[in-house]
């Protein structure tokens, strides 16, 4: 299971009290207005069109008033049912192996209920987007997450799943590049993670993101039945891993004396998975510390933890949880147990990718083709559900394109010379489509078992190189138009099951 949490904010009214502060260092990354025609600063923010990171979809204005810039422009991806299940997809440029977090806001704006689609990040399936419940409280939802760069692109793709009744849409799409430091615990080429919540506690003020927060993490704002205190020093984050800022460290929640606190946290209940755990602790009185222990549920976290003026984190990479969740602050001093902030995500592994060298290769394929299926988009083997219409690919870390079978498609246009990089595939059809132009040189497809390209309409010769190949088994080639002399080899390679008549105008051999 995965975690399937959206977090809502109110559309209506500015998320944080924006303080310009001209010292403060830019994000770096990619923040997209989506459905934008043009660039906006917004809260010293700098947010781009989406135009040049997506070749589909069409842009849209919402004429509400009162909306935040980013919420009021959107792009839609119209689909056919007959594509179903496809993905469209961000490509946006990231620094290989560096960690990114990456965001994604939705406010749908429209009459009925928001349409249910799916998330899928370089080929893996991070969530579904069910924004309804939010929509009808008249709130934005977001879902926000932190995944590694394994090449120079990272792929954000919205899918269309069974579910999905009408157009997937979304409003703002923010990669962020993260410190080495921040969540450095969790390996990223093997995992991602999904935020569940992050939390102020004790403050009463607005939801903090940038620039207090180097990386625009929003941390929300939580008070409860619990007395709440506040420090009038700076504590420095600096010595914290995660980096969080620094006012969310000077308010806390703070227990009863003598009373054990008990914080339901998450107020979500969460699906039996792993958990990334960070709780962030400083003694908001001056020069002062106190000591307690941390339980979560009835396991222990961390015992008799002293925390001092000058804050401290702990966190588990990796803790299992399931239903509702307690953290428990059992004291062990004069000085009652305290809580700053907490961060809770869900981890769950990321999937293979397909080699680079075939997902370029069947790029081109797919630009030689003047009606390549629509659902050729993204990632062109995963996640497998979503896999390319005829495309076959292997299993494993390093994933192939093994079959292409686009028979009777009613393609039309010719056929890359690329796809004689595909070195894995075992079986070509293009039979029966209206191809045309050369056969391309495929003396590279050591494995080639079956080509089928009959009923089409390419031209020039047979080439001579496919006589070489050791594995091929089958060589359709009939109604076409092709000329010039067989190749000697072809008539006779042992085991070949070989078609080429009628419909071509080969010459005899002089
Ligand atoms: C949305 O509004 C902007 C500015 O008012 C305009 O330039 C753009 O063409 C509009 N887009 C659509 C899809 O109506
Ligand atoms: C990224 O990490 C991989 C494996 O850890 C390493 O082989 C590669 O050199 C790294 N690339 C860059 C650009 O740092
Ligand atoms: C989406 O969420 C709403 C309520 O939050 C729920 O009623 C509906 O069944 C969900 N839709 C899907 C497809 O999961
Ligand atoms: C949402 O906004 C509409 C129009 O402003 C209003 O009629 C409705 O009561 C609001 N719903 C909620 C749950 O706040
Ligand atoms: C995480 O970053 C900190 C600070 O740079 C470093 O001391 C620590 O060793 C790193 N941890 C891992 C697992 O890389
Ligand atoms: C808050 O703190 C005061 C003073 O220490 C105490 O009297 C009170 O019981 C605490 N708890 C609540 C819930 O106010
Ligand atoms: C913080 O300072 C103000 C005045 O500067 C004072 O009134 C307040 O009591 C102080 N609060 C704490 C928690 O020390
Ligand atoms: C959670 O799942 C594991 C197996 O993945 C199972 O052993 C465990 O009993 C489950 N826990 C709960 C509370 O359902
Ligand atoms: C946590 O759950 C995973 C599977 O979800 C399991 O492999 C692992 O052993 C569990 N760890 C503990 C400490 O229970
Ligand atoms: C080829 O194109 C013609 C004309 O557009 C069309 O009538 C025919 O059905 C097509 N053939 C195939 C196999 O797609
Ligand atoms: C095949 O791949 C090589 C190296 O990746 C590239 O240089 C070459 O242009 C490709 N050939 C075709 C026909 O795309
Ligand atoms: C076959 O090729 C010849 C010469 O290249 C051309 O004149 C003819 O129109 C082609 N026929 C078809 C059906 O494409």
């Amino acid at each position: 299971m995965r975690t399937r949490i959206a977090i809502s904010l109110s559309p209506l009214i500015l998320l944080l009290s924006f303080r310009v502060v001209l010292s403060q260092l830019p994000l770096r990354g990619t923040l997209l207005n989506c459905g934008a025609s043009s660039a906006s600063e917004i809260g010293g923010i700098k947010w781009l069109s989406d135009d040049p990171y997506i070749s589909y979809g069409v842009p849209k204005n919402l004429s509400i008033s009162g909306l935040l810039p980013t919420l009021s422009t959107l792009r839609s991806f119209p689909f056919k049912a007959s594509d179903v299940p496809c993905k469209f997809c961000y490509t946006i440029p990231v620094f290989r192996n560096a960690t990114y977090l990456v965001r994604t806001t939705y406010y749908y704006g429209g009459p009925g209920s928001p349409p249910v689609f799916d998330l899928i990040v370089d080929g893996t399936f991070w969530t579904v987007v069910n924004t309804t419940g939010d929509y009808a409280n008249n709130a934005s939802s977001y879902y926000e997450g932190v995944f590694g760069a394994r090449g120079k692109h990272l792929s954000v793709c919205l899918g269309v799943n069974v579910y999905t009744e009408s157009d997937p849409f979304i409003s703002a799409l923010e990669v962020i590049l993260l410190e080495n430091s921040v969540y450095n615990a969790t390996d990223f080429t093997k995992n991602a993670m999904g935020l569940i919540a992050r939390s102020n506690f004790g403050s009463t003020g607005a939801t903090v993101g940038y620039p207090d927060d180097n990386f625009h993490r929003f941390w929300h704002p939580v008070t409860g039945i619990m007395n709440s205190t506040s420090s009038n020093q700076t504590i420095s984050a600096s010595g914290f891993w995660n980096l969080p800022p620094e006012n969310v460290l000077s308010t806390a929640l703070v227990a009863d004396p003598d009373k054990i606190m008990e914080l339901q946290w998450p107020p979500v209940s969460l699906s039996n998975s792993s958990y990334y755990i960070a709780l962030y602790f400083a003694d908001t009185l001056f020069s002062s510390s106190r000591t307690f222990s941390i339980h979560i549920n009835e396991n222990s976290f961390y015992n008799n933890l002293e925390v001092t003026s000058s804050g401290l984190m702990i966190f588990s990479s990796i803790w299992n949880l399931s239903g509702s969740t307690k953290i428990i602050l059992l004291p062990g001093s004069t000085l009652p147990p305290l809580i700053n902030a907490g961060e809770i995500f869900g981890v769950f592994p990321v999937k293979g990718l397909t080699i680079t060298r075939d997902v370029i290769a069947l790029e081109s394929i797919k630009k030689g083709i003047l009606n390549p299926p629509t659902n050729w988009n993204g990632d062109p083997c995963l996640p497998r559900e979503y896999s390319w219409i005829g495309v076959t690919c292997s299993e494993g870390d390093k994933i192939r394109v093994v079959s292409l079978n686009l028979s009777s498609m009613g393609l039309s246009g010719t056929l890359s010379p690329s796809i004689g990089n595909l070195t894995a595939l075992t079986t070509i059809s293009f039979a029966n489509n209206n191809l045309t132009g050369p056969i391309p040189e495929l003396s590279r497809l050591k494995l080639l078992e079956k080509l089928h390209l009959q009923d089409n309409q390419f031209i020039g010769d047979i080439p001579p190189s496919l006589a070489e190949l050791k594995s091929l088994q089958e060589l359709f080639l009939q109604n076409n138009n092709l000329t010039g002399e067989v190749p000697p080899g072809l008539k006779t390679k042992p085991g070949l099951n070989l078609k080429l008549l009628p419909g071509n105008h080969f010459s005899q051999p002089r």
